[in-house]
């Protein structure tokens, strides 16, 4: 039997947060936004997600890795309140949104309807052009889905989840289908997105360089479980060719069980295959550019 809460939360960043200070000059801590314990997923007796237990900050942006059939998007889905079938407790805010590896855009509705799609009351269609135009895709707001290219199918998506003003975003490889190059931009669009809005972010990828780019912690699904935990407490903008950058890849790709190549970030160097998660079996296309994002 589940029990699944689902409570509003106070719109904190962490970001934001370091006005208010405590009597000892620090900055409090930010609220819990996430808060899962003890959650058990099992289809057909078999238990994919095991007495999990995760926690996430207001405002913090967390990577999730795992192999393929871990568990992942199960999880995510179980977050969104997709899937309710479940054990333990599971508290997440009423505001989120989910956005896929496939957009999922109805193909009868134009791009613009489709971001308003599942909204309560009628929104305007002035809500949907500004979460378009935030994603840089107000020119294409009257375009049927199937005459957008995938990156900008994907950027449509994204819209969609902001005109939610979520405190929670449930990103799910949102990058895997797109080419190097459209994967990079989506990449620093999410990026702005994150800085702009201050929600938290929970982004499962295959891809332990975009992991460790974006986030502010990386986690590893395994056995059911949040198996390691990692900080990347490198600031921002981050660049693949800093040896400490390197040195954070190669730990996550050998808790993943893939061997971090020798000549990994070096200046000016193309990210690697097995940086890109290969661990997992995942079919991602390899980000191919040295790259940064822009600073927090
Ligand atoms: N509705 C379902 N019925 C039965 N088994 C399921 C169902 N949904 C997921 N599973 C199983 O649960 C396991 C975890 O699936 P999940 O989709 O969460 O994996 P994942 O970590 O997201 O994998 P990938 O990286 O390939 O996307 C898989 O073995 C999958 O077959
Ligand atoms: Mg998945």
């Amino acid at each position: 039997m589940a029990t699944d809460v689902h409570r509003p939360v106070t719109r904190t960043s962490h970001r934001a947060d370091t006005t208010a200070r405590q009597a000892d000059g620090t900055p409090p801590a930010p609220a819990t936004v996430v808060r899962v314990d003890g959650l058990t997923r099992a289809f057909d007796g078999r238990a994919v997600i095991d007495r999990l237990h995760l926690d996430v900050r207001a405002g913090e942006f967390v990577a999730l890795l795992g192999r393929s059939g871990c568990g992942k998007s199960t999880l995510l889905r179980i977050l969104a309140g997709l899937d309710r079938d479940i054990e333990g407790t599971v508290l997440v805010p009423r505001r989120k949104a989910v956005a896929f590896q496939s957009p999922r855009l109805m193909p009868w509705k134009r791009v613009w309807r489709n971001v308003l799609l599942g909204l309560p009351g009628k929104p305007e269609r002035a809500v949907a052009k500004r979460a378009l135009e935030e994603v840089g895709l107000n020119h294409r707001a009257h375009a049927w889905p199937k005459t957008l290219s995938g990156g900008e199918a994907q950027r449509a998506s994204l819209a969609r989840a902001l005109v939610r003003e979520p405190d929670l975003l449930l990103l799910d490889e949102p990058f895997g289908a797109l080419d190097a190059l459209t994967r990079v931009k989506a990449q620093h669009l999410v990026d702005e997105l994150w800085q702009r809005r201050g929600c938290a972010v929970l982004l499962v990828t295959h891809d332990v360089e975009e992991a460790v780019l974006l986030a502010d912690r990386v986690l590893v699904m395994d056995e059911g479980v949040i198996a390691h935990e990692q900080r990347i407490g490198l600031p921002r903008p981050r660049d693949i060719a800093d040896p400490r950058f390197a040195a954070l890849r190669t730990g996550l790709l050998e808790r993943l069980g893939v061997e971090a190549p020798a000549t990994a970030a070096t200046p000016g160097a193309t990210a690697t295959p097995a940086a890109t998660a290969t661990a997992a079996a995942s079919a991602t296309p390899a980000a191919d550019t040295a790259r940064s994002l822009p600073a927090a």
